[in-house]
């Protein structure tokens, strides 16, 4: 009799274990939850939550709750590896979740394609990214459609021929979407005046700003984030310049009106989505997002949450759990009704979708136009 109840209270624990384990169905997710583009990971962290929340009060996947881990990357590349690292080693996650940067995707994507789990990234929109291997995907569309978006707009909205280029060589997004946006101004018979750079951190541009303002330029694009974005506009303001500043999807945060007040008014950026929608997808996800978190969900917010909601109908449709069978669901994704449009991963495994073009007004966000590929 004592032996038996020895032989039960070990194995006990186990069985729990096991059970719970088989309850579950564990997802990762990393992101940057601090640092200098906090907002980012934070907003698109409520996404996922939101729509993992949904899917387990209406049952779950396969009769499965859905489990989410999230890490913290700081804003910093080698945290996102080494989280990236831990949720499929230690946590054992089916799925990984990736960051908003596509430079910290650039750096964690590449464990999980080793490692065979499939690795989703809502937001990071450099080419490279998804060209680390099969296993790796995006909800988002690529930057050189978005830096021809910003061109387009310079070019036939703004009616402005020569601009200047301000990038954070740091940043493998900012230094890609210039490419891309310089490229295609040029092919409509534009002039890019001046292209000089910064890094991620810098707080004064003023030399930079200065040797534009020589340029006489019409506008100036600074593809960065918020952070930078914000600093710029004041300096630019205080050297007198007046012409138009346009930026990519990077721009959006809440943070960005704050740190730029004033001089950040006016400008414009391309973005993923716009809250001005009347799409019954749209309208439906912000009512729900601002119930849950009081407030209004940016682009990140939006694209965390398809993000999840994609990856969810992929695990329901895979015959198990292996990382194979989700990726070959993911690969099929097709037509699906996100909140960010209708989402088909092509055989890049990017999305191809519709951009906005956002002006900012004080803390709104004014939408300006649609630009289709
Ligand atoms: N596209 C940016 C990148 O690849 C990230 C981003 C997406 C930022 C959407 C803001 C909004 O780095």
């Amino acid at each position: 009799m004592k032996r038996l109840l020895v032989s039960l209270l070990l194995v006990l624990p186990l069985l729990a274990s096991c059970t719970k384990k088989d309850n579950v169905i564990t997802i990762g997710e990393y992101d940057s939850l601090s640092g200098s583009d906090a907002t980012f990971g934070l907003s698109s962290n409520k996404g996922v939550r939101l729509a993992f929340d949904e899917i387990n009060d209406a049952g779950g996947i396969k009769g499965k709750k859905i489990e989410l881990k999230t890490m913290d990357d700081q804003g910093k590349n080698e945290e996102a590896a080494a989280a990236t690292t831990r949720l499929i080693s230690q946590n054992k996650v089916v799925a990984v979740i990736g960051g908003v940067a596509s430079g910290r995707s650039k750096a964690a994507a590449p464990i999980a394609q080793a490692k065979g789990v499939p690795f989703v990234s809502p937001a990071s929109t450099n080419p490279d990214v998804t060209k680390i291997g099969d296993y790796v995907f995006r909800v988002c569309f690529i930057d050189p459609f978005q830096g021809s978006v910003m061109a387009k707009f310079a070019n036939e909205t703004l009616k402005i021929k020569k601009v200047a280029i301000l990038r954070d060589v740091k940043n493998d997004y900012s230094v890609g979407l210039a490419d891309a946006f310089l490229a295609d101004f040029k092919k409509r018979g534009g002039e890019i005046v001046a292209d000089v750079s910064y890094q991620a951190g810098d707080i004064d541009f003023k030399a930079q700003l200065t040797q534009i303002r020589s340029k006489n330029p019409e506008g100036i694009y600074v593809p960065g984030y918020y952070t930078e974005v914000g600093l710029i506009a004041q300096q630019a303001r205080q050297l007198g310049l007046k012409i138009p500043l346009m930026g990519g999807d990077g721009w959006d945060s809440d943070k960005l009106h704050e740190i730029g007040k004033d001089a950040i008014n006016g400008n414009y950026y391309s973005n993923h989505y716009t809250v001005e929608s009347t799409d019954p997808a749209v309208t439906e996800f912000i009512k729900k997002f601002k119930a849950k978190y009081n407030e209004t969900p940016d682009a990140l917010a939006a694209l965390g949450y398809d993000a999840a909601k994609i990856l969810a109908a992929a695990i329901e449709r895979s015959v198990d759990l292996s990382g194979k069978s989700i990726r070959d669901e993911l690969a099929k994704t097709k037509d699906f009704p996100g909140v960010t449009g209708k989402i088909t991963l092509n055989e890049n495994r990017d999305a191809v979708k519709s951009a906005v073009v956002i002006q900012v007004d004080g803390p709104n966000r004014k939408y300006i136009t649609t630009v289709t590929p």
